[in-house]
């Protein structure tokens, strides 16, 4: 029995939903047969179709649990965990995170948008950005939800917008660390060279620059040093560096009531992954910035992280459809699912690896076989798995991918005129629809053929 599988038979489960590739609700019917918050997924893809996003409400739950849970444990001040929405943004999500209390990161007005109509309050709500519109920021003021300041631009942008409403704005400032962590250069963004971020360097004229506007109070200070990191080391420096800022700022003249470690907390896709828990991701953070406020004596500012992936990730799978088969002998056997770079982006962008089973025999009980499996986009590069060890399967059979849950639908695209799956939330059984699938005609929505090409 390979690794993967005797850890969904074992169920061996731990706490720190980011630690575990299943959702935690994941389980075995009596006919063998995969489920996943009480729902049998065979019965899921007859009601929903296929590709399906499936979201397990308790291990999203969970998520959110741990990270206030041991904010509470850790950290002697005020806190709060914020959502990154970029990782999966819909008005479900929204209003999850916002009934398990966290708040939420968006950096678009759609975003935005997306928070506030899901129910986040907007005191919760912070907004991002290295390039954010006027009509954008306009949004954000006139809503009132904090504005993360990531450049010169902003500023200048920011102290005409409050001149103009007459209006104090307090603002975060996002600082670059120059941390370097060892994860995908594409979503590594604390060292020098980043687009995001105001760097070390520059930060006491910056200081200068905010204290001679007339309506601008600096009262945060943020950063994010990247995503899927999984050491603690560049995070307990984060928290002292920050405190450091916070000093720095001080000695200028601004006051900082609020610290924002940003997000970053690798999960486990695959048995070779093996990230800190949420529990001592956050013990690293608080204790960091708690000891190095205590050794200069600051008060403690209220500390935010901003998770996405370890939050929503565990919790989604994808449901494809195995379609054809190609045997090239000797070589391998390519296997092509009704999906692909199109639902899920990533191993096509950062060679991203998964685990997955058959839905009918997800212990692979029958005799295994390699294949590769490919999606049925027009490249040949949308190939979701190199290898994968998979049962007997045939045309029809269902295949489950976990760890999808983040950076998928988020990221997902039409190429080749496919539309989106739907996503449904389990739960107890339930399945309720809460993204509902595109149709081909949906994609026609926004063409338009102008008049005189009509015949
Ligand atoms: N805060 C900021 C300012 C961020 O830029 C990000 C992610 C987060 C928080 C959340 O980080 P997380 O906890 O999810 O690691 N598309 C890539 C990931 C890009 C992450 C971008 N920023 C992927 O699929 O791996």
């Amino acid at each position: 029995m390979n690794e993967k599988i005797s850890f969904l038979k074992n169920k061996v489960y731990s706490d720190s939903p980011n630690k575990n590739i299943f959702p935690i609700t994941t389980n075995i019917d009596k006919n063998g047969n995969l489920t996943i918050g009480g729902c049998c997924i065979n019965d899921l893809v007859k009601r929903y179709g296929s590709p399906l996003y499936i979201l397990d409400e308790i291990t999203l739950r969970n998520s959110c649990k741990a990270y206030k849970k041991s904010l509470d444990k850790y950290y002697p001040g005020d806190s709060l965990p914020i959502y990154a929405s970029k990782a999966n943004s819909s008005l479900f999500m929204s209003n999850l995170v916002s009934s398990e209390e966290l708040g939420l990161d968006a950096v678009s007005e759609g975003e935005l948008l997306t928070a506030l109509k899901g129910g986040v309050p907007n005191e919760k709500i912070v907004f991002h950005g290295n390039n954010k519109s006027d009509r954008e920021i306009a949004f954000a003021i006139q809503n009132n939800i904090k504005v993360i300041v990531d450049n010169i631009h902003d500023l200048k942008r920011l102290e005409r917008i409050s001149e103009t409403l007459d209006r104090n704005l307090e603002i975060m400032i996002r600082f670059t660390p120059g941390i370097e962590c060892h994860t995908h250069e594409y979503i590594r963004t604390g060292s020098f060279d980043s687009k995001f971020g105001f760097g070390i360097e520059y930060l006491e004229t910056l200081f200068k620059a905010i204290k001679e506007t007339k309506f601008l109070n600096l009262t945060g200070i943020h950063a994010h040093i990247g995503s899927q990191i999984f050491e603690l080391d560049p995070h307990k420096d984060l928290g002292e560096i920050m405190v450091n800022v916070i000093l720095k700022a001080k000695y200028h003249g601004h006051i900082i009531k609020e610290l924002n470690v940003g997000g970053g907390l690798g999960i486990k896709y695959t048995e070779d992954d093996d990230p800190p828990s949420i529990d001592e991701w956050i013990k690293t953070v608080s204790l960091s910035v708690y000891n190095t406020c205590k050794k200069n004596n600051i008060k403690l500012p209220k500390l935010m992280c901003e998770p996405g992936r370890s939050i929503v990730s565990t919790a989604g799978v994808t449901i494809y459809t195995i379609g054809s088969f190609k045997e090239i002998p000797g070589i391998r056997t390519y296997l092509s699912v009704d999906g692909g770079m199109s639902d899920n982006p990533r191993p096509i962008t950062y060679q991203s690896s998964y685990s997955a089973c058959l839905v009918n025999d997800p212990l692979g009980n029958s005799s295994k076989k390699r294949y590769t499996v490919a999606g049925k986009h027009c490249e040949s590069g949308d190939v979701l798995f190199k290898e994968l060890e998979l049962g007997q399967c045939a045309t029809g059979d269902l295949i489950c991918v976990f760890g999808t849950g983040a950076y998928n639908n988020s990221m997902s695209s039409n190429y080749n005129r496919i539309p989106k799956p739907a996503t449904v939330l389990v739960n107890n059984g339930e399945a309720e629809i809460i993204q509902k699938r595109e149709s081909p005609d949906d994609l026609l929505k926004y063409d338009v053929l102008p008049d005189r090409f009509i015949k």
